[in-house]
């Protein structure tokens, strides 16, 4: 053996320089491929070493996870995949041990595999391999070729060079496994909390599964344990009521009274009154002390529905109450300390109304402290056959009364309408469908005429309403999952609770790009 400084001096290149550039390459980030390729390059510009390859070891399974090679044909490549133990990078691999052969044509177990080879006179080769190693661990190999002039000192000398090199790449190898550990692990934990939200959120009255409702349940689940004061929007009868209710009830509050209050409902002099309280004689008609319902929400939860619909003066009393947390009842004059949580919802563009002086921007940053948005029953795919079978089963079992399905002309009209009045619309279908359904069934013609009017269009593409309906609700519920997975088919499968099998096959049928929600979680 010779001492390596000894050695230094007989390699053909200045090696110390070329170490420091790899160095300098492995700490600059990117991807470990692009990394791994700079290595080859600066190994074939430096150093003379021509033809490298680095094969890293997959740690979960036997596999090459890093497999770049240089000079050698795509083809080639997919030839050169050494069954590990096979010829001399398998021998490398096994035995951790390198290898230099000084002249490729007196090696028997060499298997140009790649037919890097062939047009070179074998005589002019020497190949050299070194493991790359993670403590004791043999994670992969480093080879290269070298026009083979050197006398044994200098073979010897330049595979310590390359052991140096392998000793970097491993550095950055272990490195990037425990970054990858870690990524995962916090993945995992993100997902559990995703879907723990989830759960938590979910109103016990409310149904639907898309992409778009299951955002809102985690968002109850997020704002309801704190006290921040809510603002709910979404289209009328898109259920901002019931999520107001859920938000009490999942809430520190919600030992307190839940308390709605309509503000479109009331002229506004009877809505200072009603939100306020009055006392006796404070205007014709008091002929009593009344309590407002900011009192009689203490330590529970005022909900102020329509809230956009408050004329200025009251929304200026309103401002007080919620920055002092006090009221005064009309024509009183002493401050009542009230501890309330706010809750507001409108279906008004707030914005507008603000830029054109029909509400307080003052009051809007109040109250738009943690927004809760609904979307419209027609964003919400195949929820809409959800709820109408929940509803018959409500007004059904309300109405003794036996339904056991939907005809598909049915199926179809409601999958086809637009339902402007949203939930609270098709509530209202199927209350009236099940009363007047004569048979089990909820047949077309139990539908009102502004879903039935469609009825002759429908004809001929009936088929594919459904059908396209359900695609595409399974491609929402699809994509959803590869999102919240960062495109990885089998953890996608894992949250559907299906196989990897039936994801791939779906993605396909779906014409679904997966590799495009890699990392859009
Ligand atoms: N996801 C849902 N699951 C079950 N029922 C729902 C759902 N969403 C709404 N509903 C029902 O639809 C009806 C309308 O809901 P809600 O009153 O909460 O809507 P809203 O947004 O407050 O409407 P508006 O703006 O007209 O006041 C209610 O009977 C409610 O129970
Ligand atoms: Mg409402």
């Amino acid at each position: 053996m010779h001492n390596s400084d000894e050695i230094s001096t007989h390699l053909s290149f200045n090696g110390l320089a070329t170490l420091y550039r790899i160095s300098q390459l492995l700490s600059s980030g990117g991807s470990i491929e692009k990394i791994m390729e700079g290595v080859l390059d600066i190994l074939e510009t430096h150093a003379g070493m021509k033809r490298g390859m680095i094969s890293i070891l997959n740690p979960d399974n036997s596999e090459l996870a890093v497999d770049i090679a240089r000079g050698i044909s795509e083809s080639g490549k997919q030839r050169g995949r050494y069954r590990l133990g096979e010829g001399i990078t398998g021998k490398v691999f096994a035995t951790g041990r390198p290898i230099a052969i000084p002249k490729l044509k007196n090696e028997p177990t060499f298997l140009d595999k790649t037919g890097a080879r062939k047009n070179l006179k074998d005589s002019d080769l020497a190949f050299l391999c070194v493991p790359v190693k993670a403590a004791d661990d043999v994670v992969g190999t480093l080879s290269v070729d070298k026009v083979s002039v050197q006398d044994a000192v200098t073979l010897e000398g330049e595979l310590q060079f390359l052991q140096a090199v392998a000793g970097l790449i491993a550095q950055v190898v272990v490195a990037r496994r425990k970054q990858q550990e870690l990524i995962t692990a916090l993945e995992r934990e993100n997902l559990e909390l995703r879907k723990n939200l989830e759960e938590k959120g979910k109103p016990d009255l409310m149904v639907g599964n898309s992409g778009s409702m299951r955002e809102v349940y985690r968002q109850i689940a997020q704002v309801a344990p704190s006290g921040t004061t809510v603002l709910i929007r979404g289209e009328t009868g898109t259920g901002k009521e019931l999520v107001a209710q859920a938000i009490h009830q999942k809430s520190p509050f919600s030992a307190g009274p839940f308390v709605p209050v309509n503000c479109a409902a009331l002229p506004e002099s009877l809505l200072e009154s009603e939100l306020f309280g009055h006392e006796k004689g404070s205007f014709t008609g008091a002929l009593a002390k009344r309590i407002g319902r900011f009192e009689s929400a203490n330590n529970g939860t005022l909900f102020l529905d329509e809230v956009g619909e408050m004329s200025l003066s009251s929304q200026g009393r309103l401002l007080r109450a919620i920055q002092e947390k006090e009221i005064q009842r009309v024509g009183g004059s002493t401050a009542i300390h009230v501890n309330v949580r706010l809750i507001c919802a409108t279906n008004r563009d707030l914005e507008t109304d603000v830029a054109e002086g029909r509400f307080r921007e003052d009051l809007y940053y109040r109250i738009n402290v943690f927004t809760v948005h609904l979307p419209p029953l027609r964003e919400r795919g195949a929820d809409v056959l959800l709820l109408a079978d929940y509803f018959i089963k409500k007004y059904a079992s309300m109405n003794n009364k036996q339904i056991e399905r939907i005809s598909t002309p049915a199926i179809d009209m409601l999958s086809s309408y637009h339902w402007p009045g949203n939930v609270r619309e098709l509530e209202n279908v199927m209350e009236r469908a099940v009363l007047v359904s004569t048979e089990n069934v909820i047949n077309g013609h139990d539908l009102p005429p502004t879903l039935r009017i469609k009825e002759a269009d429908l004809q001929g593409t009936r088929k594919d309403t459904f059908e396209a309906m359900v695609a595409s609700y399974e491609r929402e519920l699809i994509v959803d999952a590869l999102k919240d997975a960062r495109g990885n088919q089998t953890k996608a499968a894992q949250i559907l609770g299906t196989t990897k099998r039936i994801i791939q096959y779906k993605i396909q049928r779906l014409n679904i790009d997966y590799r495009k929600l890699r990392g859009s979680a």
